[in-house]
């Protein structure tokens, strides 16, 4: 089997306006771009706040860094019209190449369901946008063993309906809500437990070959002193990174990735 290139994508969820943004990607890029020119089975991704996603690619195209792309936090499904606040696909696609869907925020706060997100994912791949789809069970469901059937019904849900060419380019994040933000990661045994499963399910849907491409990060807490145990796993394929991704942290949990 091919090996999976691994990706690290950090998520500055609402954090750095377009002045910040901009320094702190001058800080961070130079090396980010050398480890991902001397690394080919690593790819690495920057999803910054939407309005400052412009001032974060000046900063990267600057530099040849093959696999250090772009991508947004969001999107909306229509292509365009009265949507008010929303970001339609193919203005994401004029500057990333990937677009997270469904995170667990997303869930939470703004009423983000499975359907909703698999309608997001479906246009994103018409877009030739590579979906980041985020999947996990709160603490709740954690607490009392239901993670299998939230994780199942959530698989089930949100990456629905693919081609077969479809199913080979998703990206999934395994994020247990619990473990986000908290400073409690997952260990690498029980999310590498769950990410098994999902890659499972997966092959119980579209076949083995494509649960075989199918790339499954981990998230919730991922720093530069956890995230060498979590890829040693054989089923976790990089990190969806939080806190760290705000900081020259991010730099080293892509060091430390290699
Ligand atoms: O999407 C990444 C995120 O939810 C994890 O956040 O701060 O725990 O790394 P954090």
């Amino acid at each position: 089997a091919v090996p999976r290139t691994a990706i690290i994508a950090g998520n500055w969820k609402m954090n750095y306006g377009p002045k910040q943004a901009s320094s702190f990607a001058s800080e961070i890029v130079p090396a980010l771009d050398g480890l991902v020119r001397s690394y080919a089975r690593i790819m690495c991704i920057l999803c910054p706040p939407a309005i400052s996603i412009a001032a974060v690619k000046d900063v990267v195209d600057a530099y040849v860094a093959p696999r250090l792309e772009l991508g947004a936090q969001n999107m909306y499904f229509e292509e365009k019209g009265a949507f008010t606040g929303e970001i339609a696909p193919g203005m994401v696609r004029e500057l990333c190449d990937n677009v997270i869907l469904g995170h667990s925020e997303r869930r939470m706060y703004f009423h983000e369901t499975d359907d909703l997100v698999n309608k997001k994912a479906l246009v994103a791949f018409k877009h030739n946008l590579r979906p980041i789809v985020c999947i996990g069970e709160n603490l709740d469901q954690y607490e009392s063993g239901q993670t299998e059937q939230v994780i199942q019904e959530q698989v089930k849900g949100s990456l629905a309906n693919f081609s077969a060419e479809q199913a080979g380019q998703v990206v999934i994040a395994y994020e247990p809500v619990w473990a986000i933000g908290t400073g409690k990661a997952a260990t690498v045994e029980g999310a590498g437990k769950v990410i098994h499963r999902i890659r499972e399910l997966y092959g119980e849907m579209y076949g083995a070959e494509a649960a075989q491409a199918l790339r499954i990060q981990y998230g919730g807490s991922v720093t530069p002193a956890n995230i060498s145990e979590f890829m040693a796993h054989p089923d976790i394929d990089g990190a969806l990174v939080g806190g760290a991704s705000l900081k020259p942290d991010f730099v080293e949990i892509v060091r430390k990735t290699i």
